[in-house]
């Protein structure tokens, strides 16, 4: 079956995943696409040979699964909107504004039985992939403490360009909610559930209700802890970087770079190195049936089976949103520590 794929939203993520359909090999056709943006609409239309649509309707009228990669304001209508006519959709993080909303829109696709997966990018980045390898090596013992720095300029300039992202209206918050889900989803994926957060942040660039600066103490589950300092800074010169750190009980390990690493590892006996690069991602492809892990081709293929949406999907997204909202209660009350309850 060639899916008919569509798209509301033509903007930088909306072209990654364009992008990343084509090179992905699933049987697909980007069908139609619809912006209010008429010149990106266009634009998108030229590179993908989607065909520009007037409404929202006409492209959910026309497809099999649509892609939701609007301003964050917007996921949840369109979300919703996709569901009643039991289209699958791929919705951008963060879903919504609110965990409220986040909630509603998860009910919604379940309610559906529609295939759904969100853009939670970094389960599937070759470095973390190659970092969750070493981790699971039961040399390491378990895992004490983790560190995440992650920054990048203030994305309404540069690459990003967008002003949404410094109206609180339409994307709802500042680095923790925009960016830095990413860092708590994966940080769950890799250690396990956070049951405590305490955090602080501050605003340094006068943007109303968009904090530029967050740092959250973790308590996970396990009894591991760890520190996750998010950034918006003017450095232009510097993209989005992380570095994370995961201290063992007998393994130190250390990712920079989502893509290319490298990843370094320390354990007794001699046994360290690292990895970075085409080396890296030979690597993780073997152990992924020898090509890399691909969030648009395991959307399509499951819309193409009918089987549910591979993770994540908008249930694990939730699960991120429920660490992020403790995050900003925390800070609302000086950095008091939160409970994070379970899932859901
Ligand atoms: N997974 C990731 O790593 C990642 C990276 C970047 C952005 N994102 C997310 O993707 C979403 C979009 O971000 P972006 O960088 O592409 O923004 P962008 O500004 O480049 O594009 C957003 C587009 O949505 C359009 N739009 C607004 N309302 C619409 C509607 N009702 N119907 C159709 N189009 C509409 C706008 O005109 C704009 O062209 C955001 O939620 C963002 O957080 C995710």
């Amino acid at each position: 079956m060639t899916v008919r794929i569509g798209f509301l939203g033509a903007g930088l993520i909306a072209t990654y995943h364009g992008k990343s359909l084509r090179r992905s090999g699933a049987d697909h056709v980007i069908a139609a696409v619809h912006d209010p943006d008429e010149a990106r609409c266009a634009a998108f239309g030229a590179a993908s040979g989607a065909t520009p649509m007037a409404t929202e309707e006409a492209v959910l009228d026309a497809v099999d699964a649509v892609y939701v990669c609007t301003w964050t304001s917007e996921h949840p209508r369109l979300v919703a909107a996709a569901a009643a006519r039991g289209l699958p959709v791929f919705c951008e993080k963060p879903l919504a504004t609110t965990l409220a909303g986040a909630r509603e829109m998860t009910e919604a696709v379940e309610a559906a039985g529609v295939v759904n997966q969100v853009g939670l990018v970094l389960r599937s980045s070759p470095s973390f992939l190659e970092l969750a390898h070493q981790l699971a090596d039961p040399r390491n013992g378990r895992v004490q403490a983790v560190v995440l720095r992650d920054d990048q300029f203030l994305p309404v300039q540069g690459m990003y360009g967008s002003t949404w992202r410094g109206d609180v209206s339409r994307a709802g918050a500042g680095t923790m909610l925009e960016h830095s889900i990413h860092d708590v989803d994966v940080l769950e994926w890799l250690v396990g559930p956070i049951s405590s957060v305490s955090a602080r942040s501050s605003g340094f660039h006068g943007l109303p209700g968009i904090e530029d600066t967050v740092v959250a103490g973790l308590g996970f589950a396990s009894g591991a802890q760890g520190s996750l300092t998010s950034v918006w800074h003017q450095l232009l010169e510097r993209p989005s970087l992380r570095r994370l750190e995961v201290i063992c009980e007998r393994a130190f390990l250390a990712l920079e770079h989502d893509v290319v690493g490298p990843v370094t590892w320390t354990r007794p006996d001699g046994d360290s190195g690292s990895i970075s690069g085409e080396a890296l991602m030979a690597g993780v492809a073997d152990r992924h049936g020898g090509r890399l892990p691909n969030q648009d081709r395991a959307f399509v293929e499951a819309v193409a089976a009918g089987r549910p949406g591979p993770d994540p999907d908008l249930r694990t997204a939730l699960r991120a949103h429920q660490v992020v909202d403790a995050v900003y209660r925390s800070a609302a009350q000086g950095g008091a520590a939160v409970a994070v309850g379970g899932p859901g």
